[in-house]
């Protein structure tokens, strides 16, 4: 399997409860370092910029509102098959199909208040990571 980096966030709802330690420590306890992170509290431009790919559908609007009503702590993970892995850690974006155990099962509100969000391909994770890590990730070596 290959080596890959995918763009993690934990959404304005996990942060606002507290679970950041306890949503990266399932990252790491999976095998996924931590290469780069930030909180930030992004602007409704910002998050409109991120998910510009959901532009025009019926959830768009709420989307960006939730996006951007508090901070976010956003990292970069790095691992084996690390885009697969952490949308499994994940589960599914409706939290009312995510598996038991699964960060959105154990700390999403509702659709949208989905807890975390995760890169779809190698290739968007790239886009994602650039996004808001232009300056680069870390060499984890250890
Ligand atoms: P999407 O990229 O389809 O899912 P994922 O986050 O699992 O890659 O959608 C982006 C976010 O938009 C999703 O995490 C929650 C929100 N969303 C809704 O609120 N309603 C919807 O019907 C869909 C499809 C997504």
């Amino acid at each position: 399997m290959a080596i890959e980096r995918t763009l993690s966030i934990i959404k304005p709802n996990a942060v606002a409860k507290d679970a950041i330690g306890a949503i990266l420590s399932r990252f790491e306890a999976a095998g996924l370092r931590i290469v780069a992170a930030r909180m930030l509290h992004m602007s409704k431009e910002q998050a409109s910029a991120f998910y510009a790919v959901h532009q025009g559908r019926p959830f768009f609007d709420e989307l960006v509102d939730f996006m951007s009503s508090g901070p976010v702590m956003v990292q970069a993970l790095e691992g084996e098959d690390a885009v697969a892995k952490n949308r499994e850690i994940m589960g599914a974006t409706n939290p009312a199909e995510a598996a038991p155990g699964t960060i959105r099962a154990d700390f999403a509100d509702s659709f949208t208040e989905n807890a975390a969000h995760g890169s779809d391909s190698p290739e968007n994770a790239a886009v994602e990571i650039h996004f808001f890590f232009p300056e680069g990730v870390c060499e984890r070596t250890r």
